[in-house]
C-alpha cells in the first residue's frame, strides 16, 4: 500500500485492546533464551520487530514453539546459544540488535550482526566500547562506531567496574545488564557498571531490571550512576511470563480520546504497568485531559471546557510517547515546547526533523533545537495534507491523529507500522471511523435507504439483518432445533458467511434469495431473541466498522453495537404502509399475497422484536426520527443525508 487515507474525523469514543509491548516482548524473549528452562511467554507482541528477534534466536539454535499467534514457548539454552556461528540480519530493531550484541559477544561464538542502511547510521559506540572493556572482540565492519558488526570468541575479563555514557540510548546499558550475569554466573564475581554521563530514558531500564527480577537475577542500582550484578546468579526461568499491552502505542487512543471528546478507555495496561510511557496520561493532564488509570485500563477524555492547554515539558522519561504529544500539540490553545529529546535523533528516522516537516504539512509553525521542538498550532488546518512516515512506525501512527482536526489526511507508506503494531490502521479505525447507525421496523424502507446512503458517502455497509437470516438459515439447514439456543449461538459465532458486493454467501453457495423467504424471516425473528446469538454476532458486526466510515442497518445499531454512532437514525412507517411496501414486492415477484395477513404478521413481529428481553427494538434517545409512510425512497435518502451532514459536519 502507497498510501492511507485517513477521513476527516469527529468526535471519537469506545475502547481498545492493545498489542503486546514490544519492549517488553523483545526483552522477554531474550531472557527466555539465556535462562534455564523453559518459558511460556504469552500475549507476546505479533510485529516486524518481535519476527526479528525469534528469528534471530532461531538461528542461534534455541528451541522455539508457537502454541497461538501470542503465545510462544522458549526453551532456554542456560545462557550459551547452542550455534557458534552465524550472520543475523536484524532490520531496524534496535531492541533485538543491541542486547544481542551483548549477548553474542560473550558467548564464545563467531558472529555477525547487520540491519537496515538506517541501522546502520544508529551509532552504538556506547556498547561496543562497554563490551571491549571486558576484554570482548567486537570489531565494526563498516564505519567506526556504527553498525554492521563482527564478534568473536575472547577471554571475559570482571576486574574493574565498566563505564559507559548514557546520554545517546538507554538500550546500551541495558544490553549489558542483561547479558552481563552470563559472565557473573561463570566466574562468581559481581559486575559493575558505572554511567559516566547522565543516563536518558531511565524507565526503560527500569522495564529491564524489572524483567531480569522476574528471571531471577537481582541488580543493587545506585541512583541511575552505578549498577552492580552480584555474582553467582543465573537466570532461571519463571515457569510463565505475560506481555502487558504496549503503552507507547496506547498514546495514539489516549490522545485521540484527550483531543476527540472520549472517553477512550485502552485495554492492558494500567497504573501498575512497569512500563514508563504510562506516564504519557501524566502529560495528556498537563494539557487538561481528564484521565482515569484502573489496574488493567486508562482512559481519557478532553478537558471539562474541551480545550486542551499548551504545555512546555520535559519529556527524557517518555521519548516515545512524546512523538503523540507533539501531534497532541497542534490541538492545544498555544505555542507548545517538548524538552530534552535529543534521542529522537538517533530514532528510526532524525525524529526531530522529521516531525518538524510533518508538521509544517499541516500549517503548524515548528522550531527545532538540537534537543527540542516547539510547536504552534494551525490557525486553520490545511486539509488533505500528505504525510511521509521516514520508515518510522511512530510517525505514521502519531499523525492519523491530525483528522481529528476534520480535515481528511494522507498517511504515505502505512505499513511501517508493521514494525510494532500491525493493524494500527484497523484498530484506529474500529474506533474511530464514523457510523451512520440505522434502525427500524422491517419493510421501514431501510435497508433501501441504507444503502443508497452507503453509496452516497463511500462508506462500507452493514445489513445485520442478513447476519441473523443467514444464523437462521444456517440453523434450518443443518437441521438444528431453532428452539436450541446454545447450538443455534454456536452456529452463529461460526457462520461461514461472506458478503461478497451484491452477492451474500453461505459456505461459499449465493444465498441472496432464500434467506429473505418468510419461514427464514420467521426464524430469523426467533432467533434474534436468543441473547447468545446477539452475543456471538457482536464483535463480527463492529468488524465492519471500518475507515472511510460505515453505514449500518437493524434494530440494535445504535442502542448497542455502535452506542458511539456519530448519526442514529430511527427509520420508521405505519404498519399499513410497511404491509404495503411488501404486497407490492410480493406481486412484483409473481408470489402469492394477501395484505390483511402481510398486514398481521409485521405487526406480530414488530411486538415480538420490540418485547424481546434483550436489544428490543425502540427509538434510542439520541436517535433522530425519520417516518417514510409518505415519502418515496429518494426522499426518505435526502431527509437521512440531511441528518448525517447536520451530524457529521466534517464531512461535508
Ligand atoms: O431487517 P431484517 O428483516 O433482515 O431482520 C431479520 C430479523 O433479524 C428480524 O426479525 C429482526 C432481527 N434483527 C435484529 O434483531 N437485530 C438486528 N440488528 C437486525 C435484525
Amino acid at each position: 500500500m502507497e498510501f492511507f487515507d485517513v477521513p476527516a474525523l469527529g468526535r471519537v469514543a469506545g475502547s481498545v485492546p492493545l498489542p503486546g509491548s514490544k519492549s517488553i516482548s523483545n526483552r522477554l524473549l531474550l531472557l527466555a533464551a539465556l535462562a534455564e528452562g523453559t518459558t511460556e511467554i504469552r500475549d507476546l507482541l505479533d510485529s516486524d520487530d518481535t519476527r526479528v528477534m525469534l528469528s534471530a534466536l532461531a538461528a542461534l539454535g534455541i528451541g522455539l514453539e508457537q502454541l497461538d499467534r501470542h503465545a510462544w514457548r522458549v526453551h532456554g539454552a542456560g545462557g550459551r546459544f547452542p550455534v557458534k556461528q552465524a550472520d543475523l540480519f536484524l532490520g531496524n530493531a534496535g531492541t533485538a540488535f543491541r542486547p544481542l550484541t551483548a549477548a553474542l559477544a560473550l558467548s564464545g561464538g563467531h558472529y555477525r550482526l547487520s540491519g537496515v542502511a538506517r541501522m546502520h547510521e544508529r551509532p552504538i559506540r556506547d556498547l561496543v566500547d562497554g563490551l571491549r572493556q571486558l576484554g570482548c572482540d567486537v570489531r565494526y565492519l563498516g564505519n567506526e562506531g556504527y553498525p554492521p558488526l563482527a564478534v568473536a570468541p575472547a577471554d571475559i575479563e570482571l576486574e574493574a567496574p565498566i563505564r559507559m555514557r548514557g546520554d545517546v540510548s538507554s538500550q546500551f546499558l541495558t544490553a549489558l545488564l542483561m547479558t552481563l550475569p552470563l559472565v557473573g554466573a561463570l566466574s562468581g564475581r559481581p559486575a559493575v557498571i558505572e554511567m559516566t554521563t547522565e543516563l536518558i530514558s531511565k524507565p526503560y531500564v527500569e522495564i529491564t531490571l524489572n524483567l531480569m527480577a522476574r528471571f531471577g537475577v537481582e541488580v543493587a542500582r545506585e541512583g541511575w550512576r552505578r549498577f552492580v550484578i552480584p555474582g553467582g546468579q543465573r537466570y532461571r526461568s519463571p515457569g510463565v511470563a505475560h506481555v502487558e499491552g504496549d503503552a507507547s502505542g496506547a498514546s495514539y487512543f489516549l490522545a485521540a480520546g484527550a483531543i476527540g471528546g472520549g472517553p477512550v478507555r485502552v485495554e492492558g495496561v494500567g497504573r501498575d504497568s512497569i512500563q514508563g510511557d504510562v506516564r504519557f496520561a501524566e502529560a495528556l493532564t498537563a494539557m487538561g485531559a481528564r484521565i482515569d488509570m484502573g489496574d488493567n485500563h486508562i482512559e481519557a477524555r478532553a478537558p471539562a471546557d474541551g480545550k486542551l492547554r499548551a504545555f512546555d515539558l520535559d519529556l527524557n522519561h517518555i521519548p516515545d510517547a512524546a512523538m503523540t504529544l507533539a501531534v497532541a500539540a497542534l490541538f492545544a490553545d498555544g505555542p507548545c515546547r517538548l524538552r530534552n529529546i535529543a534521542s529522537w535523533r538517533v530514532k528510526e528516522t532524525d525524529r526531530i526533523a522529521a516531525m518538524a516537516a510533518e508538521l509544517r504539512k499541516l500549517g503548524a509553525t515548528v522550531e527545532t533545537g538540537p534537543d527540542w521542538i516547539g510547536v504552534s498550532p494551525p490557525l486553520t488546518f490545511v486539509a488533505h495534507a500528505a504525510i511521509d512516515t521516514y520508515d518510522d512506525h511512530r510517525m505514521a501512527m502519531c499523525f492519523s491523529l491530525a483528522a481529528l482536526a476534520g480535515v481528511p489526511v494522507r498517511i504515505n507508506d502505512p505499513n511501517c507500522v508493521a514494525k510494532t503494531f500491525p493493524d494500527y490502521f484497523e484498530r484506529f479505525g474500529r474506533l474511530a471511523a464514523p457510523v451512520i447507525a440505522i434502525d427500524g421496523p422491517s419493510a421501514s424502507g431501510k435497508g433501501t435507504v441504507a444503502q443508497r446512503v452507503a453509496q452516497a458517502l463511500g462508506y462500507h455497509f452493514l445489513d445485520s439483518g442478513a447476519l441473523y437470516r443467514l444464523t437462521a438459515l444456517a440453523a434450518m439447514r443443518a437441521g438444528t432445533d431453532l428452539d436450541d439456543a446454545s447450538a443455534v449461538a454456536g452456529i452463529a459465532a461460526a457462520l461461514p458467511a461472506e458478503f461478497n458486493g451484491e452477492q451474500i454467501l453461505l459456505s461459499g453457495e449465493e444465498v441472496g434469495a432464500a434467506i429473505r423467504d418468510e419461514a427464514v424471516g420467521v426464524g430469523a425473528s426467533k432467533v434474534a431473541a436468543m441473547p447468545a446469538v446477539r452475543a456471538a454476532l457482536l464483535d463480527r458486526q463492529r468488524a465492519y466498522r471500518r475507515f472511510p466510515g460505515l453505514v449500518a442497518d437493524g434494530r440494535d445499531m445504535g442502542s448497542v453495537v455502535f452506542p458511539g454512532a456519530q448519526a442514529k437514525i430511527f427509520l420508521t412507517a405505519s404498519a399499513e404502509a410497511r404491509a404495503h411496501r411488501r404486497y407490492k414486492q410480493l406481486i412484483e415477484k409473481g408470489l402469492p399475497a394477501n395484505m390483511r395477513t402481510l398486514l398481521q404478521d409485521l405487526q406480530e413481529r414488530d411486538a415480538r422484536d420490540a418485547a424481546r428481553a434483550v436489544a428490543p427494538l425502540r427509538q434510542c434517545e439520541d436517535a433522530d426520527r425519520v417516518d417514510t409512510t409518505s415519502l418515496g425512497v429518494d426522499e426518505a435518502v435526502a431527509a437521512v443525508m440531511d441528518i448525517v451532514r447536520r451530524r457529521l459536519p466534517f464531512i461535508n
